[in-house]
Formats: structure tokens, C-alpha cells, sequence
């Protein structure tokens, strides 16, 4: 069973969309193990982007998540990472199409209100970043 880090960002959280994100992946039928209303730290931050540590944007990115709070959620299921990128939609939002989250609300790639991530060795590692296993439910759905 697969499990991915989604998080509504600051930008989302200001333009009042967590209710209308969460229900996007509500609606594909995906499974909510875990959420919360966080302040993401400095050391998180960077931990979180490691991967573009070494790209021109890494301060702006540690800036910006950390600059308000963020909805932080686990989603589990099967191939639940690509499932929920489709959800989301492309990370440059000229590419991002209509009917996907970025497409729809976002005009920025800065901006691009959510994230998801990429891989199973991403998503363990985000995870483990923002949550305590405790914090993750399990239980069974009937439907
Ligand atoms: P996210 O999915 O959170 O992962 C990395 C983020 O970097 C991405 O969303 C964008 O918000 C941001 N970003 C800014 N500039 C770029 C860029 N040129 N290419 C990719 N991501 C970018």
C-alpha cells in the first residue's frame, strides 16, 4: 500500500482553499490516514525541498513555506503518488490543464498552492519530515 505527503501551501491556505482541495482527492475516492494546521520550520523546509537544494529558487522555496501555515496530509491507497499528481496537475502551471487543482486556481508556478510527492523514497522521506507515525490512522473502509 502506498502513501504520499500532499500539502496545501501558504498560498492555498490565504486564498481559502483547503476545504476545496481536500474534497479533490476526496472525490477521486483516495484515503485521508492523516492531516494537520501547521507552521512548517526552517530545518523542515529545507529538509522538505533537499532535492533543490542546489537550484536558483531553494531560498525562495524555504522562504515561502515558511512564510504561513500549511495544511499537511497523508493519503494512503494504491498508486495513490501518480493518482494524486494527476489530481493536483503540472508543476508549471501553463502546463497545468483545466479540471486538475493547479489548473484551475493557480497562475504561478511559485504560486502553485499545492504539493505532492513525486516518489515512494520522496514521500517516506516527507512524511517522516512533518509527522509522527502515531499521527497517521489506520483503519479499514467498507466502501
Ligand atoms: P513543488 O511541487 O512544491 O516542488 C518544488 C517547487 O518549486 C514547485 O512546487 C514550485 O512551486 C517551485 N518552483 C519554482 N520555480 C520552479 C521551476 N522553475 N521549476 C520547478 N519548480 C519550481
Amino acid at each position: 500500500m502506498e502513501r504520499t505527503f500532499i500539502m496545501v501551501k501558504p498560498d492555498g491556505v490565504q486564498r481559502g482553499l483547503i476545504g476545496e482541495i481536500v474534497t479533490r482527492f476526496e472525490r477521486k475516492g483516495l484515503k485521508l490516514i492523516g492531516g494537520k494546521f501547521m507552521l512548517v520550520s526552517r530545518e523542515q523546509a529545507e529538509f522538505h525541498y533537499a532535492e533543490h537544494k542546489e537550484k536558483p529558487f531553494f531560498g525562495e522555496l524555504v522562504d515561502f513555506i515558511t512564510s504561513g501555515p500549511v495544511f499537511a496530509m497523508v493519503w494512503e491507497g494504491d498508486d495513490v503518488i501518480t493518482l494524486s499528481r494527476t489530481v493536483i496537475g503540472k508543476t508549471k502551471v501553463t502546463d497545468a490543464v483545466p479540471g486538475t487543482i493547479r489548473g484551475d486556481f493557480a497562475s504561478h508556478t511559485n504560486f502553485n498552492l499545492v504539493h505532492g510527492s513525486d516518489s515512494v523514497e520522496s514521500a517516506e522521506r516527507e512524511i517522516g519530515n512533518m509527522f509522527i507515525e502515531q499521527e497517521l490512522v489506520r483503519f479499514d473502509r467498507s466502501i
